[in-house]
């Protein structure tokens, strides 16, 4: 299997590598301005964020601390219904300490306006979120999210951490696919 056997499966490209790469300097950038002189700890939400707190992360010249939350939301097909079970709970005491959330993906933002308000129970000295993407839906939900990425269609996408039955999360960039993928 060669690259090129993933790409056949690729209806449209909606941003490359390099449009996704200059987008999270630029959300680095402004994060690293508005945390200047508080610690910071960033959470990402497994599976879908990893290549995106990757990224994130290193374009930073500042300290910052990783850690993971796997959450899972029930829903029909490919949308969320809000109802949400922790999987992997954060190792990290997050009391009083500045948390932002990294993200992949918003799409109805139910997965996240629960885990916002999962995380203020614990008493953290601020809740942020971050995401890489953001489908139309996400104009609804009820928590404000600070820092956004690339605005996407109403459309299923895969690459850079996205899946289809887990696969295409390696990709470099985020694209829909073809429809003989789901036949
Ligand atoms: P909500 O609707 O709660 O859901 O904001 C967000 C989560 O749903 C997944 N999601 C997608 N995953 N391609 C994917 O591979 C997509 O187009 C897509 N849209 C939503 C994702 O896990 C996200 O965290
Ligand atoms: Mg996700």
């Amino acid at each position: 299997m060669d690259a090129s056997d993933i790409e056949k499966d690729l209806a449209q490209i909606h941003f490359t590598e390099d449009q996704i790469q200059e987008k999270l300097r630029e959300l680095a950038g402004r994060i690293e301005q508005d945390y200047e002189g508080k610690d910071l700890l960033l959470v990402g939400v497994l599976r879908g964020a990893v290549m995106v707190m990757a990224d994130l992360a290193r374009s930073f010249s500042r300290h910052v601390e990783m850690d993971w939350m796997a959450v899972s939301s029930y829903g029909s097909g490919t949308k969320s219904s809000g109802v949400v079970r922790i999987q992997k709970d954060l190792d990290t005491d997050i009391t009083n300490r500045h948390v932002l959330i990294v993200e992949d993906i918003i799409d109805t933002g139910l997965t996240l306006t629960w885990l916002v308000s999962n995380l203020q129970s614990r008493k953290p000295a601020s809740v942020e979120i971050c995401t890489a993407f953001r489908k139309p839906d996400a104009a609804k939900m009820a928590v404000p999210v600070k820092y956004v990425g690339l605005e996407l269609p109403d459309e299923f996408v895969v690459g850079y951490g996205l899946d289809y039955a887990e696969k295409y999360r390696n990709l470099r960039c985020v694209a829909t696919l073809a429809p003989h993928v789901y036949s």
